[in-house]
């Protein structure tokens, strides 16, 4: 047990993203490449009592306490281990954008489930978080899944874990328009009238170990949806790959872009370009290990 721990949150980006068939439950079925990034959120929780708090740095608006991720995660976890009498004052410091498609909301409910765990001495065994997280949210998964490189699917909550890509150089850039998941996902069924046939493709893990094979079969079938609400995609991308990025996708649903480097030499030109369509830009790197806490692969239940 401790009085309070520190997590870090980091954000995703998605390597692949087809969007396969609507499900009965109103919910997409996916195939979807996950890949963890080293541009992250700050969690610190330290123990209350009778009553969940959060405050957040810097004033940032995250939106009302009961539809927070964090205040979520928390309550559902203390609901679990049979102390709803119990609390915690969470701080929480943004770095990730929100409504970006770079999965924020989503890492900081996995790192609130993995730190309150961690404090409390592990009353509940990664098998329970994984459980809780898929009910969180389709990406609350991939955060607790050991690997920084997933292949999900599903709605997004059944995981492989793959063993990590080496490290890249990474440009993430925000149009400041932000698209809501749900509308996201609304669109695409519109532009396809209804029908889900996307044309058969296959993949292989192998193509997955190495940054050229992934370049390969990189995609993402929101691109179309995002393209409409945000007029200078198609140029920031264009931007990205100009400047030598081997990879430049949509993250996600949108509104993110990132850009995948062999090394940072082509980066400057990138966020300048990007800076004058209007784009703020992050650099950041893909990670090769997740940050702790974290569930190990050895121990999960
Ligand atoms: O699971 P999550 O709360 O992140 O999803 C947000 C919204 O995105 C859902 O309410 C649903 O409209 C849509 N969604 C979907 N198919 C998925 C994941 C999300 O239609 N696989």
């Amino acid at each position: 047990m401790q009085e309070s721990v520190t997590v870090v949150a980091p954000a995703k980006i998605n390597l692949r993203l087809r969007i396969l068939s609507q499900q009965t439950n109103g919910y997409h079925s996916l195939e979807s490449v996950f890949c963890a990034v080293s541009l992250h959120d700050e969690i610190t929780i330290a123990r209350g009592t009778g009553e969940v708090e959060l405050e957040v740095a810097g004033g940032v608006d995250v939106g009302p306490d009961d539809d927070n991720l964090v205040v979520r995660a928390a309550r559902r976890f203390f609901l679990e281990i049979g102390a709803t009498g119990d609390g915690a004052r969470i701080h929480l410091r943004k770095g990730i954008p929100a409504a970006a498609g770079l999965g924020g909301g989503s890492s900081d409910a996995a790192a609130t489930l993995a730190g309150l765990n961690v404090m409390l001495g592990h009353p509940l065994s990664d098998a329970d978080l994984l459980r809780m997280s898929g009910e969180l949210g389709s990406d609350v998964p991939f955060f607790l899944c050991g690997s920084p490189l997933a292949l999900g699917w599903g709605r997004g909550e059944r995981l492989l874990a793959l063993p990590a890509l080496p490290p890249r150089p990474l440009l993430i850039a925000h149009p400041g328009i932000p698209i809501p998941t749900g509308q996201a996902f609304q669109r695409v069924a519109e532009l396809r009238g209804g029908g889900f046939s996307p044309p058969a493709s296959a993949f292989s893990i192998d193509d997955l170990r190495r940054w050229e094979r992934v370049a390969r079969i990189a995609g993402n079938d929101f691109e179309p949806a995002a393209a409409e609400r945000v007029p200078t995609f198609a140029a920031g991308k264009e931007a990205m790959l100009a400047a030598g990025a081997e990879v430049a996708l949509l993250s996600g649903s949108g509104s993110a872009i990132f850009g995948v480097f062999e090394t940072a030499l082509g980066m400057d030109d990138a966020e300048r370009a990007l800076g004058e369509l209007g784009f703020r830009t992050w650099r950041a790197e893909t990670l090769d290990r997740m940050p702790s806490p974290r569930l190990p692969l050895a121990q999960r239940g």
